[in-house]
């Protein structure tokens, strides 16, 4: 197969990881015979320093041009002074507005030989933890309008707006339940709906799309207080939880953080149609840039996931993730993850040990 996948690297540990992604996507693509092609473009704060843009016009192209994008991290200290869609931050939400990707994956799944490295009790860790949050990422507080920071009355005041319609949350809806369907069959939605209009729309509007086409699913709704509650209580009653924007940027850091892996964890964007964007879940590090200690696993396993939604190719994917699986069976870990007894190796080792298991 041919494919053609743009590297958006992006600023910190970005570029370190995207290297080993590159590196194992390569020996998938000689082992199992496959074309594969990429292209790099500038995001975040290394488009601004670049361009002056955290999303230059070239980039978008570039990314609507390719089969699929892969994502290192964007921002860092270097550029915490700026303001609004000046950030570097505001490269990746145009991004994913830009290829129209409303549907956020973000597994949080613990990984057997890191379960001394979870944050929660044995006994509650003993009933697993295997998390699906389906994060809405084009719409909500992120994207809705108005949007402004004015003077009222003489006080200084900022707004944003909450705002969702049918047609945004039934798409969102449907791929929450096909996802159930493909694992236990569970699907939690998290809202607000004792308080916000959007919330009570967002309930009505799952409850529907459920009783219409996916009976067979289970549905249940919860507040997204208690449910972030439930998340470190006992992780293992939830499935697919599926929320808005903001709830899910929330929750997804807190069903990450529990599994005691944050360095472990892939995720994918999808829309419709045209280029998944794939990206690990945690952000740029500063603190570690340029020093070799940077784990690139969750960037190798979200090429897994590329390769498994944009491509298809379950079993290239499967043979990324059990890899990974061999490497941390071996006892090898990045300075994340390190325990008694295991082997402390850097990025670059991280990135030949899991190529050479491909
Ligand atoms: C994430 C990040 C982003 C978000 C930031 C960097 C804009 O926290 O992908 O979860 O809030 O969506
Ligand atoms: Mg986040």
């Amino acid at each position: 197969m041919e494919m053609r996948i743009c590297l958006l690297a992006g600023d910190g540990i970005g570029p370190e990881i995207i290297e080993q992604g590159v590196r194992v996507l390569e020996a998938v693509a000689a082992k199992f015979g496959h074309d594969m092609e990429f292209t790099d473009a500038l995001i975040g704060g290394a488009a601004i320093d670049e361009t002056g843009s955290p999303l230059p016009q070239d980039t978008i192209d570039a990314c609507k041009a390719a089969d699929a994008v892969m994502l290192g991290a964007v921002g860092g200290p270097k550029w915490d002074e700026l303001t609004g869609a000046a950030r570097p931050e505001s490269g990746l939400l145009g991004i994913r507005k830009a290829l129209g990707l409303f549907a956020n994956l973000r597994p949080a799944t613990l990984f057997p030989e890191l379960a001394s490295a979870c944050f929660l009790r044995p006994d509650i860790v003993a009933k697993g933890i295997d998390v699906m949050v389906v994060r809405e990422l084009t719409g909500g507080i992120y994207f809705g309008q108005p949007v402004g920071d004015e003077m009222r009355d003489g006080v200084r005041t900022a707004y944003n707006t909450m705002v969702y319609d049918e047609n945004e949350v039934r798409r969102i809806a449907r791929i929450a339940f096909e996802a159930a369907r493909k694992r236990s069959g569970r699907v939690c939605s998290v809202d607000k709906a004792n308080v916000l209009a959007v919330s009570r729309l967002w309930r009505e509007v799952v409850t529907q799309v459920h009783a219409e086409e996916y009976s067979d699913v289970e549905l249940s709704h919860m507040y997204v207080d208690n449910a972030a509650m439930q998340l470190v209580r006992d992780p293992s009653q939830f499935d697919v939880i599926v929320t808005g924007n903001l709830f899910g940027d929330i929750l997804s850091d807190e069903a990450a953080v529990i599994t005691g892996s944050i360095g472990m964890l892939p995720s994918a964007s999808l829309g419709a149609d045209g280029p998944g964007l794939f990206e690990p879940i945690h952000g740029s590090a500063p603190d570690i840039v340029g020093q070799n200690k940077a784990n690139p696993l969750a960037t190798i396993l979200s090429a897994a996931m590329m390769l498994r939604h944009s491509f298809n190719l379950e079993k290239e994917a499967a043979a990324i993730e059990s890899a990974v699986q061999q490497v941390l069976k071996a006892g090898y870990r990045t300075g994340d993850i390190m325990e008694k007894g295991c082997t402390l190796v850097g990025c670059n080792t991280m990135g030949n040990l899991v190529t050479e298991r491909i």
